[in-house]
């Protein structure tokens, strides 16, 4: 038996842009280990603001402060330490775009960039959502009589996956029902077999995954 595997992996990392999300705020979407750019530009000054990137219902909330044309560390939230960075050489041109290093799950939520003057202007809101993906793995189950039996598992996505089995022609083929454990760190490991009768000679499996 031939059995030719087509992965068809919706991965996080190969989507990651810009989307308006219902609320008009631009969502970023981010794949775990990703570095990721968010942006803030106003209209160009030659004076540098002061700029400050919090994010929402975080304490201290505080992810990047820049004053007097350096970084002031005082108030940064740890979480951010050595991952966060203003792009220096765009600053002058009014851009204010935050980038940050190694984003992970927990980063997911909603950041403000503001120009701290009296008072402060928030002038930029981006929401982002970082998920997970690894590669998944197809094995044959051993010991389960007709037909061949085989495994797929995706472990730690997020959201949680979809795994469908296909047949040549794209039709799905019946499978149990998936397993599925939520992780500690917030992931989904997921596991599906099939058992595909000796006249099929190909299919493919596709996992999906909704942001
Ligand atoms: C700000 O700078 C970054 C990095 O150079 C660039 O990718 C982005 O397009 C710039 N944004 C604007 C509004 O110019
Ligand atoms: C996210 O998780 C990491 C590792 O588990 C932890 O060190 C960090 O404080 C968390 N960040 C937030 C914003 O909760």
């Amino acid at each position: 038996m031939s059995v030719s595997v087509l992965l068809l992996l919706a991965a996080l990392s190969s989507c990651t842009g810009t989307a308006a999300s219902a609320n008009n705020v631009p969502k970023i979407v981010a794949s775990a280990g990703e570095t990721v750019l968010l942006p803030c530009s106003t209209t160009a000054s030659d004076d540098v603001p002061a700029v400050e990137w919090s994010r929402e219902g975080l304490p201290p909330d505080i992810a990047f402060l820049y004053r007097d044309g350096c970084e002031t560390f005082e108030m940064k939230n740890p979480v951010f330490q050595y991952r966060t960075n203003l792009i220096r050489d765009e600053l002058h041109h009014g851009n204010l775009s935050m980038v940050m290093s190694n984003v992970q799950r927990n980063d997911s939520g909603t950041y403000r960039c503001a120009i701290v003057r009296n008072p402060k202007t928030v002038i930029a809101r981006v929401e982002l959502f970082v998920g997970a993906v690894s590669e998944p793995t197809l094995s044959v189950v051993p010991d389960v009589g007709g037909g061949l039996t085989l495994q797929c598992e995706a472990k730690c996505w997020f959201p949680e996956p979809t795994i469908r089995f296909l047949d040549a022609q794209g039709n799905e083929i019946s499978a149990e029902d998936p397993k599925r454990d939520k992780e500690s760190l917030g992931c989904f490991t997921v596991k599906r077999r099939v058992t595909l009768q000796t006249a099929t000679n190909s299919f493919h499996y596709s996992i999906n995954t909704q942001t």
